[in-house]
């Protein structure tokens, strides 16, 4: 039996260069023992329009929403937008969701790590998205909490995460998500 847990990443940016998609790349490779990192690119979702929920979903999003529910935990790393989530990130949470009744992350354990420019490292979007899991139905850790401030200063310019104690927290976080989600699988 294969016992290997598998866990679905992706990230509030559509930059080729996205420091938060960098963050990801970097958590594939800070994952624990048995278990696998996959990352989702959201690029291509459309703008969701509930006219057109019932017939036509678009192939990419019909793939999203299997790779969800394929996955026993969600790790999200997202940026700050005006305060807030992405907007193309909630677009692609609120398309993955409908038809209503047809929610893939109900009960998934979910993760959250956010990268900024600025000083507070996206710490509100991460409140924000916690609200929206209350809704989804999901299961989130609440540490440590990876808020990774002046992100130039973190990465190199490949986009490595050069940053020791941001790695060491990262790896924490994701020690932490495979306990809880193993405890929840009990
Ligand atoms: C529309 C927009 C709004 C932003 N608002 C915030 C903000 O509220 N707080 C913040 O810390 N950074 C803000 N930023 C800066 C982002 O933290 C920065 O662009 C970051 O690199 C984006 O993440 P990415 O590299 O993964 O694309 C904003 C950037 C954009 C484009």
């Amino acid at each position: 039996m294969d016992t290997k847990l598998k866990i679905l990443g992706f990230a509030g940016s559509l930059r080729i260069a996205s420091y938060n998609k960098s963050l990801l790349r970097a958590a594939a490779n800070l994952m624990p023992e048995d278990t696998n990192l996959e990352i989702f690119d959201i690029d291509g979702i459309p703008a969701f329009n509930q006219d057109t929920e019932n017939n036509n979903m678009p192939e990419k999003v019909k793939d999203f929403k299997s790779k969800i529910r394929e996955a026993d935990a969600i790790l999200i790393a997202t940026p700050e937008y005006n305060y807030s989530v992405p907007g193309v990130l909630k677009n692609a949470i609120d398309f993955a969701t409908r038809p209503y009744g047809d929610n893939p992350f109900n009960e998934k354990p979910v993760a959250i790590m956010s990268v900024s420019v600025g000083m507070l490292g996206g710490a509100r979007a991460q409140y924000h998205l916690r609200q929206i899991f209350v809704y989804l139905n999901m299961h989130p850790i609440n540490g440590p909490e990876v808020i990774v401030s002046f992100a130039q200063n973190k990465f190199d310019t490949n986009g490595n995460l050069v940053d020791e104690n941001t790695q060491m927290f990262v790896r924490q976080l994701l020690q932490n998500l495979v306990n809880w989600t193993r405890k929840l699988k009990q």
